[in-house]
C-alpha cells in the first residue's frame, strides 16, 4: 500500500522520515490529549508506525521497521494514548474465575446500538460506510492477535492457534476472515485492496486498530491482546446475526452476506475458548496478568463504543443537512 497522506505534524514528520526526508530535522514534539482517539494527526501516525510490523508501504524500506529513532517516536505518540486508556479503562479484579469477570463487564457495557440499526433502517450507502470503516481492521482481521501466538505456552497457546486458525480459514484461502469480508466489500462497490481507506477513514477507526497494535507489538501487553481478543468474539454473535439481517435486507446474497453468518456460528464457539481455555489458562499461569486482561477487553468495548457512536453520529448529521439542488 501506499503511505496515507499526512493529517498533521507528526503524521507528517514520519512520512518524511520514511521517505528519506530531511533526517536532520528532530521529530516533532506529541502533547497530551484529552481525546487523543480522535486525534486523526495522531492515530494516523500511531497507524503508520504499526503497519511497519505488519505489511509495510510501497517505497519504504523495510528496515525502518527497527530504525530507533522511529520506535522512540512511536513510544512518544503512544504515550497520550496508553495514559488516556489507563485513565478510563482499568477495572479492578475479584476473585471470580476470570471467564466471569469478562462476561460481567460485557454486561455491563451499554454501548450505542449500532448493529440494530444496521439490521433495521441503515441505508445502502450507510452501510456501505460501515463496511468502509471496518476494512481498516477486516483486512487484517486476526493479525494483530496472532502476535499473541510466540509469547504463549501449553493450553493458552493452543487456544489461540485455535481461534486463529478458524479466523484463517483453517487453510482454505477463500474461507479466511477476511477474504469474506472482500466478497461484502465488492457487493457495495468498495475497493477491497489493503488499507485503500486509511487515508479518508475518522481517527477514532485508526483507534480501532490501533488499540489491538498497541497490545499486539509490545509484549508487555500480552494480557491485554488476550482480554481484547476475547471481548471481541463474546460480543460477536449477535451483532453478526443483525448485520446479516440487514445485508440481506438490503440485497445481499448469502455469499455476500457470508462474513457476518460465519461469525455467528464461529464465534459461538470462539467466545468459550477465547475466556476459558485462552483467558482462563494464562491466568492460571499467570496471576498478576489478570488486570491486563481485563483492561484489554474494557478498552476493546470501549473504542468499538466510540466508533459506534461516531457513526451514527455522522449519519444523524447527514440526515438533518437538507439537500442541495444539484446545478
Ligand atoms: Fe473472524
Ligand atoms: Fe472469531
Amino acid at each position: 500500500m501506499q503511505l496515507p497522506p499526512p493529517r498533521g505534524p507528526l503524521s507528517a514528520w514520519l512520512n518524511d522520515r520514511l521517505t528519506g526526508g530531511d533526517n536532520a530535522q528532530p521529530a516533532v514534539p506529541v502533547r497530551a490529549s484529552d481525546e487523543p482517539f480522535a486525534d486523526g494527526d495522531l492515530q494516523l501516525a500511531l497507524w503508520v508506525a504499526y503497519e511497519l510490523q505488519y505489511r509495510g508501504f510501497d517505497g519504504v524500506d523495510p528496515d525502518f521497521q527497527w530504525d530507533p529513532e522511529i520506535i522512540a517516536f512511536r513510544a512518544r505518540l503512544e504515550r497520550p494514548w496508553i495514559d488516556w486508556l489507563e485513565a478510563g479503562f482499568r477495572v479492578r479484579p475479584d476473585d471470580a474465575p476470570v471467564a466471569k469477570q469478562l462476561r460481567a463487564l460485557i454486561d455491563a457495557d451499554d454501548g450505542p446500538r449500532l448493529a440494530p440499526y444496521l439490521r433495521r433502517h441503515a441505508t445502502r450507502e450507510q452501510f456501505r460506510d460501515f463496511i468502509l470503516n471496518r476494512s481498516v481492521y477486516q483486512l487484517k482481521e486476526a493479525d494483530p492477535h496472532s502476535f499473541g501466538i510466540p509469547r504463549l505456552d501449553g493450553a493458552a497457546k493452543a487456544a489461540l492457534v485455535e481461534i486463529e486458525a478458524d479466523e484463517y480459514g483453517g487453510g482454505r484461502h477463500e474461507r479466511m476472515h477476511s477474504e469474506l469480508f472482500r466478497t461484502t466489500m465488492r457487493w457495495l462497490g468498495l475497493d477491497d485492496s489493503y488499507g485503500h481507506y486509511v487515508p479518508e477513514v475518522p481517527a477514532v477507526t485508526l483507534a480501532v486498530s490501533n488499540v489491538m497494535s498497541l497490545f499486539a507489538v509490545h509484549r508487555r501487553w500480552t494480557g491485554a491482546l488476550l482480554g481484547h481478543l476475547a471481548a471481541l468474539e463474546m460480543t460477536s454473535t449477535l451483532p453478526n446475526r443483525h448485520y446479516a439481517a440487514g445485508a440481506i435486507r438490503l440485497g445481499a446474497s448469502e455469499a455476500e452476506a457470508r462474513y457476518f453468518t460465519e461469525h455467528v456460528e464461529a464465534d459461538a464457539v470462539h467466545e468459550q475458548i477465547a475466556a476459558h481455555d485462552l483467558c482462563g489458562n494464562y491466568v492460571e499461569q499467570y496471576p498478576h496478568a489478570l488486570p491486563d486482561v481485563l483492561f484489554g477487553a474494557r478498552c476493546s468495548l470501549a473504542v468499538d463504543n466510540l466508533f459506534a457512536h461516531q457513526l451514527l453520529g455522522t449519519w444523524k448529521t447527514r440526515a438533518r443537512r437538507p439537500r442541495t439542488a444539484a446545478v
